[in-house]
């Protein structure tokens, strides 16, 4: 079957804006918000090793796949995912990748918008100087009080859904580009800031000493398995949205050279992260384990007490917000294309409908923290159930199947002529990664997730 020269989605206008827009959708909250407090929780240094080992050994290869089969496909994930399926002589089923994929996106993105919310608030709390003189006890006494009024939060998380459907609507080159072409750029300047901050600390290596001291008698097997799992949700592979973001990348761009751009891009984002926070924890002697809440109750008391803590907390709250959102418009994206080319609807209309129905599911996560807090299935809230259907069952599902097809369904000659490595050894090298190793390693982070291992 001949395949599309370009997506009927549009097309980036060069590899360095799919760069950006793909690094856009990679760094988010899982860097800078989930990063930092699971490193905090593990005991740092050697979750970040097994991390960065994930990222290269099983997350490269794995976007790599992803990249290329959207790319070769040219449609939604949906839709892809059934073509290149029959030119493999497969069954239709395969297309159930991109289903799933679809749905997993629009489940995240209905509690990571809340999430996003919250940080759109928190930079108004910042800028109106909410966080002078907080102690451990007031910011997490401010905290409690924001999440446990459920109106505050289902406003901002209307209002960060809004701003995501604006971006999507306006399509591939008139939104997600343009946006990203700002944001990104403005994010890294942001963070280096931030980091440039916490070197006159005076605890800088201390936060270095816990990032990158190597202490492997500190890795038990559930942290590796969850360095693993953040591998893959920090690269957002695994559901998608790199299928698609593939689908817009020009002919002849290299596969293996973007990935690992895309990939060295959110490490850093998510070690300088890391770098600009425990040191200013350490300086406010906070407690870097602090969980979940180590962004929304203890930097604010950093923010807080620091000399222009105002103007640092503000811009802080603000990378974060700008690294959100550009996640958020990737998380929506398959369902959109999918409207557009299923029920032949227009860009406008598929972002409206797709946006309202995330939105409304998000209502469950807003109510979670507070009129919900106590009804619980299995001992979870809906959040709680939400965050663990998608990341522990969704996205581990998502890459063994992709990972599968990619290895054993696609002809060789395919994906080799598709990724086009020039050094003899790179594609033998994949084959042998996304084939054997990627399949197995996250069947262990599935089988761990629901407690079979
Ligand atoms: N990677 C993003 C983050 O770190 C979140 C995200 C965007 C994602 N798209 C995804 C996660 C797809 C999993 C799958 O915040």
């Amino acid at each position: 079957m001949a395949m599309s020269q370009q997506s009927i989605h549009g097309q980036w206008s060069s590899r360095w804006t799919f760069i950006l827009a793909a690094t856009g959708a990679a760094v988010g909250l899982g860097n800078i918000w989930k990063f930092p407090y699971l490193t905090g929780v593990h005991g740092g240094s050697a979750f970040v090793l097994v991390y960065i080992v994930c990222v290269a050994a099983l997350g490269i290869p794995l976007m790599m796949a992803e990249i290329l089969i959207g790319r070769r496909g040219r449609y939604t994930p949906v839709n892809t995912m059934k073509i290149l399926a029959e030119e493999s002589g497969a069954g239709p089923w395969w297309q159930s990748v991109g289903w799933l994929g679809t749905l997993a996106g629009m489940l995240i993105l209905s509690y990571y918008s809340v999430i996003g919310g919250w940080t759109l608030a928190y930079v108004f709390k910042s800028a109106t100087g909410a966080f002078r003189g907080v102690t451990g006890a007031s910011a997490h006494t401010m905290f409690e009080a924001f999440v446990g009024n459920p109106w505050a939060i289902l406003f901002w998380h209307t209002v960060f859904m809004i701003m995501t459907m604006m971006v999507v609507a306006k399509g591939v080159q008139g939104g997600i580009e343009k946006a990203v072409q700002f944001l990104m750029p403005a994010l890294f300047v942001l963070l280096l800031l931030l980091l440039g901050y916490a070197t006159t600390t005076g605890f800088f290596f201390d936060g270095l000493a816990f990032l990158f001291t190597p202490d492997v008698s500190r890795l038990s097997g559930t942290s590796m398995l969850t360095a693993m799992g953040q591998a893959f949700f920090s690269l957002s592979i695994g559901m998608g949205t790199i299928m698609i973001y593939g689908s817009y990348v020009p002919k002849g761009t290299s596969i293996a050279g973007t990935s690992i751009a895309i990939a060295g891009c959110d490490t850093a984002v998510a070690l300088i992260a890391g770098m600009a926070i425990f040191p200013i924890v350490f300086a406010n002697g906070m407690e870097p384990g602090a969980g979940p809440s180590l962004i929304f109750e203890t930097l604010p008391v950093a923010f807080g007490h620091m000399t222009g803590g105002l103007i640092f907390g503000f811009l802080f709250f603000v990378l974060l917000l700008i690294a959100a959102w550009t996640s958020s418009i990737s998380l929506i994206e398959p369902a959109v294309t999918l409207c557009i080319e299923r029920y032949d609807m227009t860009r406008a209309s598929a972002s409206l409908w797709c946006g309202i129905s995330t939105w409304a599911l998000g209502i469950g996560t807003v109510v979670s923290f507070n009129v919900w807090a106590d009804r619980t299935v299995f001992g979870m809230t809906f959040f709680d159930l939400l965050d663990f259907l998608t990341s522990n069952l969704m996205l581990p599902v998502g890459g063994i199947l992709i990972a599968s097809f990619a290895g054993w369904v696609m002809a060789p000659e395919t994906s080799r002529s598709e990724l086009d490595i020039r050094h003899p050894l790179g594609y033998t090298l994949w084959h042998l990664l996304i084939r054997y190793v990627a399949p197995f390693a996250v069947t262990l982070v599935l089988l761990h997730a629901l407690g079979l291992l």
